[in-house]
This record gives C-alpha cells, sequence and structure tokens, in this order.
C-alpha cells in the first residue's frame, strides 16, 4: 500500500511505501533533511512539523522523546528518522523554501 506526503510550503508531492521513513522520502522528494548522525537516531536534528496526519502516526518513543528534549527540539516536531508512514501526511519544515525545483 502506497501513501502520499505533501511537503510545504513547495507542494512538491511524492509517494512511499507503508512503513517508509519519513526522512528518505522527503529527501527521495529533493529535500534537505537536518541530519548531523546519518540517520542512526542519535543526533536529533531531524526534526520536521507534520502539519496534517500526525495523529494516525504511532506517538513518539521514548528514544524519541529524550533525544528531542536533550537538543532542545521543539516538542511538536517529530524526528524524520523515527517516522515510519502508515497514511498520508503533510509535512513542513522551517527551512524549506517555496521554490524548489522538482526534480
Ligand atoms: S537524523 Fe539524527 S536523529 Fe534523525
Amino acid at each position: 500500500m502506497e501513501h502520499r506526503i505533501r511537503f510545504l510550503p513547495s507542494g512538491r508531492e511524492r509517494s512511499c511505501e507503508d512503513g517508509a521513513s519519513l526522512l528518505e522520502t522527503a529527501r527521495e522528494a529533493g529535500l534537505p533533511v537536518a541530519s548531523a548522525c546519518g540517520a542512526d537516531r542519535l543526533c536529533g536534528r531531524c526534526g520536521l512539523e507534520i502539519v496534517e496526519g500526525g495523529d494516525g502516526l504511532a506517538p513518539e518513543s521514548e528514544r524519541e522523546r529524550q533525544l528531542k528534549e536533550r537538543n532542545r527540539i521543539d516538542p511538536r516536531l517529530r524526528l524524520a528518522c523515527f517516522v515510519l508512514v502508515n497514511h498520508d501526511l503533510v509535512v513542513t519544515a522551517p527551512y524549506w523554501g517555496t521554490t524548489e525545483e522538482v526534480p
């Protein structure tokens, strides 16, 4: 089963398989995601805002919560390398612009 992710503010969209990493899906869409650990779930830098669909995601794990707290990440953000996509989402990051070229 495929899910559709829409990335704001550009409106770019990307489909992914059920259980795909949100971080990898954003990168496949050509969008940068901050990371200092290579998605090893160590750095806490990959926070993204789930604009729509966040309620249907698996709740954050204790590990994700601790990483966010330790790195002073806005509690509203989810760490993209922890999020496995299980339905359609709308997502944004403060450093994504409106004019990215669609690859
Ligand atoms: S990329 Fe480092 S914690 Fe997600």
